[in-house]
């Protein structure tokens, strides 16, 4: 008989979604409706920003606001090695050339010393990133970057409803982009939002992401380029949905991390993720622990597999993927820490509604793996 596998991710649709998608593909307003301008406000109300605009994607949100800090060919941008390959093709398609500093060993992002160690003359912004969910130095970084006259984005794509010193990420006054792929803890299939604390640059997102149109949707008046970015009514619909139940899901996914945390305590050869400290509370967007150096990874993920357990390579360092090292000649030795941490992190099955039977069956995988 062959068993059951345990999948890596899954999203979490409840009726309530299925309605709220309904309503919408029975209005007639599958674009530029109001579903749009509703999400915005909900969402921005409950990462504590002022102003979001809603758009096709995480990356199209980080793109548009590399566009608006002006990157322009040879600027140098650093951004952490430590992240989806998003966080710096966001600049790298504006004409910037990736800088990478190191990451720290326990959070994994970016460390602000080597941060401000990279620093040249040609430095015009820097991209962090709040990796798997747990918030980056911010007030660190932008000390740093106005120190040295930088901008300052904020790559929360995995980040929505993480807390940095007592508040949400989204409400620090940094522009930052959250992403709703299916594995986040929203989804709106595809999609992302951007959130700004102002207004000027709210009104270029909502400009640029609807091919410069003017903001109000003036018809066809363009006073400037721009990119089709635009999510549908659809999808802002089901993410209205998400977001009502967002702090469940929230809950129900520190619940099976928690699990995981007890599971893991019984076995030898992995790291748990970091905990929470009293500036840092990570919104659980996955679950990745590190095996310990010299434990042959793929061949786990291997024995994993065969007792039909999904687990990845999570996330493998930017600046060695195959393209980095063709265009800009990085090869290993450029970011050490965040080499030997992604030579070694793996992702375990992880949604909110994954069950507890299901963790023990994961964690017996990954124990005989280990063993
Ligand atoms: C850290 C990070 N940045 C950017 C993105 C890009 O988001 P999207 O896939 O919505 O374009 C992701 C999504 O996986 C991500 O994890």
């Amino acid at each position: 008989m062959k068993t059951r596998t345990v999948p890596l991710s899954r999203p979490y649709i409840d009726e309530r979604d299925e309605e709220l998608v309904l309503e919408v593909l029975r209005s007639g307003r599958l674009s530029l409706g109001p579903s749009i301008e509703q999400f915005e406000e909900l969402l921005a109300e409950r990462v504590g920003a002022p102003y979001a605009a809603a758009v096709s994607s995480g990356t199209a949100g980080l793109h548009m606001l590399c566009h608006i800090a002006g990157v322009g060919e040879g600027d140098e941008v650093i951004t952490s090695p430590v992240s989806f390959v998003a966080t710096a093709n966001c600049f790298i398609l504006e004409g910037g050339r990736p800088v990478f500093a190191d990451v720290d060993p326990e959070t994994l992002n970016l460390d602000p010393e080597a941060v401000e160690a990279a620093i040249t003359e040609r430095t015009k912004g820097i991209v962090a990133v709040d990796m798997f969910g747990y918030p980056c130095e911010l007030d660190e970084l932008r000390a740093i970057a106005e120190r040295h006259g930088l901008w300052l984005i904020d790559d929360s794509c995995e980040a929505l409803g993480a807390e940095y010193k007592g508040a949400p990420i989204g409400s620090h006054g940094i522009s930052g982009a959250f992403g709703f792929y299916p594995n986040k803890q929203l989804t709106t299939g595809e999609g992302g939002i951007v959130t700004t604390h102002s207004e000027e640059e709210w009104h270029l997102l909502k400009s640029l992401r609807n091919q410069g149109r003017s903001y109000d949707s003036r018809w066809f008046h363009h006073p400037r380029l721009g990119f089709n970015y635009r999510l549908t009514d659809f999808q802002a619909a089901l993410g209205i949905g998400q977001l009502e139940k967002l702090d469940r899901l929230l809950a129900m996914r520190s619940a099976v991390a928690a699990r995981y945390g007890e599971l893991l305590s019984a076995v030898d050869g992995v790291e748990p993720p970091l905990a929470d400290d009293a500036d840092h509370v990570r919104s659980w967007f996955v679950y990745v622990v590190k095996v310990a150096r010299g434990i042959d990874r793929d061949a786990v993920l291997e024995r994993m597999a065969e007792q039909g357990v999904e687990a990845g390579h999570y996330v493998p360092a930017v600046h060695l993927q195959p393209y980095m090292r063709e265009r800009y000649g990085f090869a290993e030795g450029v970011c050490p820490v965040a080499e030997d941490a992604c030579d070694r992190t793996l992702a375990l099955p992880f949604f909110p509604h994954l069950e507890a039977e299901d963790q023990e069956r994961v964690v017996a995988a990954l124990r005989d793996a280990l063993a």
